[in-house]
C-alpha cells in the first residue's frame, strides 16, 4: 500500500481502503440504508452536483484536516451516519485522502471500498469473483504511508491467504503485500492500540474523536459491500 496507485499494470479488481475514517463512513452509510454515496475530490464540484438534489434526498459529508467544512451537513465521522439520517438518501462526500483515493482507481472494472469494519463482507466477494489480480490502495496521509491502511490491507491479504490455502507467494503480488500481513499478524489482537500509535490516529484523538478510532478499529461487524456502480458513485452490492 505505500504506492498510492502502482502503475505496471491493471488489475480485474481495485479496493479503496481508508480506515480513519472515508471508507469505514462509506460501509456504514450504505449499511445504514442510504441510497449511495458520489465521492468528490473538489468541494466546488460537489457542491454543484449536489445542488440538484433536494435537500431531503442528500447529505453532504466535507471534510478536511480531520474536521468538518463549514456548511456541509457532516464531517466524515462514521457515528453520524445512523438510519435516521441516511435512510434512503444519497452521501456527498469528500475527504483529505480516502475520496481522491477512490477517484484515481475510478476505471478499474471492479471498484470496492473497504475498511476494517466490513473485511469479512469484502474478501467474501473477492473469493466469489475469482479476479486475476487485486490492487488494495490504501489512502494513506497526503501520499504518505498510513498504519491503519496498511493494517486493514493485510487484514484482507491475510483472510484471502487463509481462505485459499495458497502459499503466500501465489497471493502476494509485491513485497507490500508481504510487509501488510506481518503488521496484521502483529497487531491483530490489539488494533485499537494501533489506531492511537497512528499519526493520523493522534490527529483525530487531539480532536476528540476516540469513539471514532474505537468503531472503526473492529473487524468484520457490518455485511456489506460499498461496489461502484458509475465512475464515483458506490452502491451497496
Ligand atoms: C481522509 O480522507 O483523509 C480521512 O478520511 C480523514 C478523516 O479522518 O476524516
Amino acid at each position: 500500500t505505500p504506492e498510492l496507485v502502482p502503475g505496471d499494470c491493471n488489475p480485474d479488481c481495485a479496493i479503496a481502503v481508508d480506515v480513519l475514517r472515508a471508507t469505514s463512513t462509506i460501509a456504514t452509510v450504505l449499511a445504514a440504508g442510504g441510497e449511495a454515496v458520489q465521492v468528490f475530490s473538489d468541494l466546488e464540484q460537489l457542491m454543484h452536483v449536489s445542488d440538484k438534489w433536494s435537500p431531503e434526498k442528500r447529505l453532504r459529508a466535507g471534510e478536511r484536516g480531520g474536521g468538518k467544512v463549514a456548511g456541509f451537513d457532516m464531517g466524515n465521522s462514521p457515528l453520524d451516519c445512523t438510519p435516521e439520517k441516511v435512510e434512503g438518501r444519497r452521501l456527498f462526500i469528500s475527504t483529505t485522502n480516502g475520496t481522491r483515493a477512490l477517484q484515481k482507481i475510478e476505471n478499474a472494472p471492479t471498484v470496492m471500498a473497504a475498511a476494517l469494519i466490513n473485511r469479512a463482507a469484502v474478501v467474501k466477494y473477492v473469493l466469489e469473483k475469482q479476479p486475476e489480480t487485486v490492487w488494495i490502495v490504501g489512502s494513506g496521509w497526503e501520499g504518505s504511508f498510513s498504519l491503519e491502511d496498511t493494517v486493514c490491507a493485510g487484514a484482507i491479504a491475510h483472510s484471502l491467504w487463509e481462505k485459499t490455502s495458497l502459499p503466500i507467494e501465489e497471493i502476494a503480488g509485491n513485497d507490500e503485500v508481504i510487509d501488510a500481513i506481518a503488521l496484521f499478524s502483529q497487531w491483530q489482537n490489539k488494533l485499537l492500540d494501533l489506531m492511537h500509535q497512528a499519526s493520523h490516529g493522534k490527529r483525530l484523538l487531539r480532536l476528540d474523536c476516540h469513539e471514532d478510532l474505537k468503531y472503526c478499529s473492529q473487524t468484520d461487524i457490518l455485511n456489506v459491500v460499498p461496489i461502484q456502480k458509475e465512475p464515483g458513485v458506490l452502491v451497496k452490492l
